[in-house]
């Protein structure tokens, strides 16, 4: 049985400034902190430098060339039909040291001629403000989000993209993936996050509830203040939803369950509600922790909830409450799941995972989701004839269409759109790799910094051109 979308429905692709880009100290551009990330793979951790070092790799300088590409790329996603396309602004561009006043002139307009591009295909941009991208100065001047000064420098640049593009730009999401620092443990989730490596702090776990707390003050404000610019912007937020089952239906399985799904949710609960779950504050209460806040705060945080919430989804992940597994990274925690296989980084392919994360967001909010990343980071190989036969990743991602089709049609959830992440190869977040693809579109670029950066189209473009064009039908 086949379900169709919405007319509306708002298909596209998802990238993020940094993994595409490149040009990284061009058109007035400052560093972020994902320039002083050094390449990695699935054995071995990226390197977080201090500074530009003379003798490390740096994957994001260089990214797929999107900054000079776009005109091409884009053509391509109008080709496939994109409704929309998801990136984010590099807030560097903009701000190139992020505590300035006045904005770098040639970085608005940089993004002014990519909006205009989407637009004249009639695809609509969809926004990150802050996608692992925050200026690498605020992050060596005041110790990144652990500031909450850093709060009026996000809000500052917020108000200059919203103002500057009110026109062209609908929808907004705040902070990329803002739960990922929960995963305190693991340097380069809190460094992505908030500029923050929280095992320096005595308290790893206290100081990440502050530096996300900044962050959700950050969040609401700049809801408020885009609601203020353009009554008709949609503004989200943005988790990596992994849910977590129980290994079993031990009761006390289910119940780490349980508590692991907190972890995520603490973030979305004040995002999509306004105030801090009974959960975390007893957590706090527990362990002594002493969460500084303001006495607006919470005032703000009740005047900023978002409009949708924006999710990605990769994965699931199996808790069991007497084992908590030897995994590390994203499945850190976790153990096998017997009735699972998984890619060739580790990751767990579940679509039906995908029907049960938006029943559970769905019911618990009552608002549009919005799936802004989902995709299968695979090996490519480009054949004598130049075709690249990605049958894994059309595999993998009709049987997810199909399940969030279901969750439309059977169960009722309120779906915006669907983006694939990475619809154009680019450079791996967690392991800095550029052989982890995810592209419709192929990018002749390799980990050893060779390639001709010429595109090409692989055949999950051709099944994804057909998957908008039948609003999900022919699935
Ligand atoms: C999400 C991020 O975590 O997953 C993206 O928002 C990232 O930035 C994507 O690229 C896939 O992860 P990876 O490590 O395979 O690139």
């Amino acid at each position: 049985m086949s379900y169709k979308l919405p007319d509306d429905f708002l298909w596209g692709g998802a990238v993020a400034a940094h993994q595409v880009e490149g040009g990284y100290n061009l058109g007035g551009k400052g560093l972020s902190i994902c320039d002083v990330l050094s390449g990695g793979s699935v054995d071995q951790d990226r390197v977080i430098t201090d500074g530009i070092q003379d003798d490390v790799y740096y994957p994001n300088h260089e990214a797929t060339d999107f900054y000079h590409h776009f005109k091409e790329d884009i053509a391509l996603f109008a080709e496939m039909g994109f409704k929309c396309f998801r990136t984010s602004i590099a807030w560097t561009r903009i701000f190139p040291n992020g505590d300035e006043q006045e904005p770098n002139e040639e970085g608005l307009k940089f993004y002014d001629a990519l909006f205009d591009e989407l637009l004249k295909y009639n695809i609509e941009p969809v926004i990150t403000l802050s996608h692992f991208e925050m200026p690498y100065h605020l992050v060596k001047e005041y110790g990144g989000w652990a500031d909450r000064k850093v709060i009026d420098f996000f809000v500052h640049y917020s108000e200059v993209v919203m103002k500057r593009y009110k026109n062209k730009v609908k929808y907004w999401m705040t902070f990329n993936e803002i739960n990922n620092q929960a995963k305190y443990a693991y340097p380069l989730f809190g460094y992505c996050c908030s500029g923050v490596i929280f095992n320096n702090y005595e308290k790893p776990e206290e100081m990440m509830y502050q530096v996300s707390h900044h962050q959700l003050v950050a969040s609401a404000k700049v809801v408020k203040l885009g609601h203020a610019i353009n009554a008709d912007f949609k503004i989200g937020c943005m988790i990596g939803f992994i849910p977590y089952y129980p290994f079993s239906c031990n009761p006390d399985d289910m119940m780490y369950a349980v508590e692991k799904m907190h972890k995520h949710f603490i973030f979305s609960d004040v995002h999509m509600r306004g105030e801090y779950p009974s959960y975390a504050l007893k957590e706090w209460e527990r362990k002594g922790y002493n969460i500084a806040m303001e006495p607006e705060d919470a005032q703000i945080l009740k005047e900023g909830c978002t409009d949708y919430l924006g999710f990605s989804y990769y994965m699931t992940n199996t808790v069991k409450a007497d084992d908590q597994g030897t995994n590390t990274g994203l499945t850190s925690g976790s153990v096998t799941n017997p009735h699972i296989k998984v890619s060739d980084w580790g990751w767990s392919i579940d679509p039906v995972g995908l029907r049960y994360a938006m029943n559970v967001l769905y019911e618990r909010y009552q608002k549009p989701l919005f799936i802004v990343e989902n995709g299968f980071g695979a090996y490519d190989t480009v054949e004598a004839n130049g075709e690249i036969n990605d049958d894994y990743r059309i595999g993998y991602l009709q049987a997810h269409v199909e399940q969030m089709a279901k969750a439309v049609a059977v169960d009722g959830v309120d779906l915006m759109g669907y983006t694939p992440w990475g619809c154009l190869d680019c450079v791996s977040f967690t392991t800095g790799e550029y052989r982890k693809r995810y592209g419709f579109i192929y990018v002749d670029k390799h980990d050893d910094g060779t390639g001709t950066m010429a595109r090409s189209r692989k055949k999950s473009f051709y099944w994804y051109q057909q998957a908008i064009s039948s609003n999900g039908e022919i699935i």
